[in-house]
């Protein structure tokens, strides 16, 4: 499976990812091209590191639509069947979900459908819940909408920050981006509507 990665800033999931594809943890599957929309995003480099080819591709006041239809080209240019959001600070246009339908995933730092959206780890807190975690989900063209994939849970303790809390989300995310993008690889995860399922394993 050829896989896209979309960054905007550290790159951490991206990491992980390709890391999973070199162990051949996620089998049969290469790492294309990693995009970023910032020129400065600390992931291009970690991504050069690990000899994947990066492009930045930045918005410079543009039309999305316009910004994503050179993305969906340098994407489609590479024969990507899978694109992998990793900290990519924008949303899609119709246009981008619609050439990629069903093959396109986003870690996000909640369980949704609680708390989409920006600082999902700050909204936890002011909420007051007890547990949160993390959520790898299909992209639709909501916010944080699509078809769940798998969910980790992760406590919420009283004296948590933002930067905390963030930070024991993300010890659980790697792990279960790998395991997501592993159950796509394999061919073994099933989707029907809202409905995900991953029953059969090969091993
Ligand atoms: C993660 O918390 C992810 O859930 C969210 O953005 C953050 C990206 O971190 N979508 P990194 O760039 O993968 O380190």
């Amino acid at each position: 499976m050829k896989i896209g990665i979309l960054i905007s800033g550290r790159g951490s999931n991206m990491v992980a990812l390709i890391d999973a594809i070199k162990s051949g943890e996620i089998p049969d599957s290469d790492v294309a091209v990693v995009i970023s929309d910032k020129a400065d995003a600390p992931g291009l480099e970690k991504a050069r590191e690990r000899g994947v080819e990066t492009i930045v591709i930045e918005r410079r006041g543009r039309p999305r639509e316009e910004h994503d239809a050179e993305i969906i080209a340098e994407l489609q240019k590479r024969n990507v069947e899978l694109v992998c959001l990793a900290g990519y600070m924008r949303l899609l246009s119709k246009g981008f979900i619609r050439s990629f339908e069903n093959r396109i995933v986003n870690i996000h730092p909640s369980l949704l459908p609680a708390f989409p959206g920006l600082d999902a780890q700050r909204q936890a807190i002011d909420y007051g819940v007890k547990i949160s975690g993390c959520s790898v989900h299909f992209v639709d063209e909501g916010l944080d909408s699509g078809a769940i994939i798998l969910q980790r849970a992760v406590e919420v303790k009283d004296d948590d920050t933002g930067e905390t809390l963030s930070a024991r989300i993300l010890e659980h995310e790697h792990g279960a981006y790998v395991e997501a993008v592993r159950r796509i690889a394999t061919g073994h995860l099933q989707i029907s509507g809202r409905k995900t399922t991953f029953g059969i394993t090969d091993e």
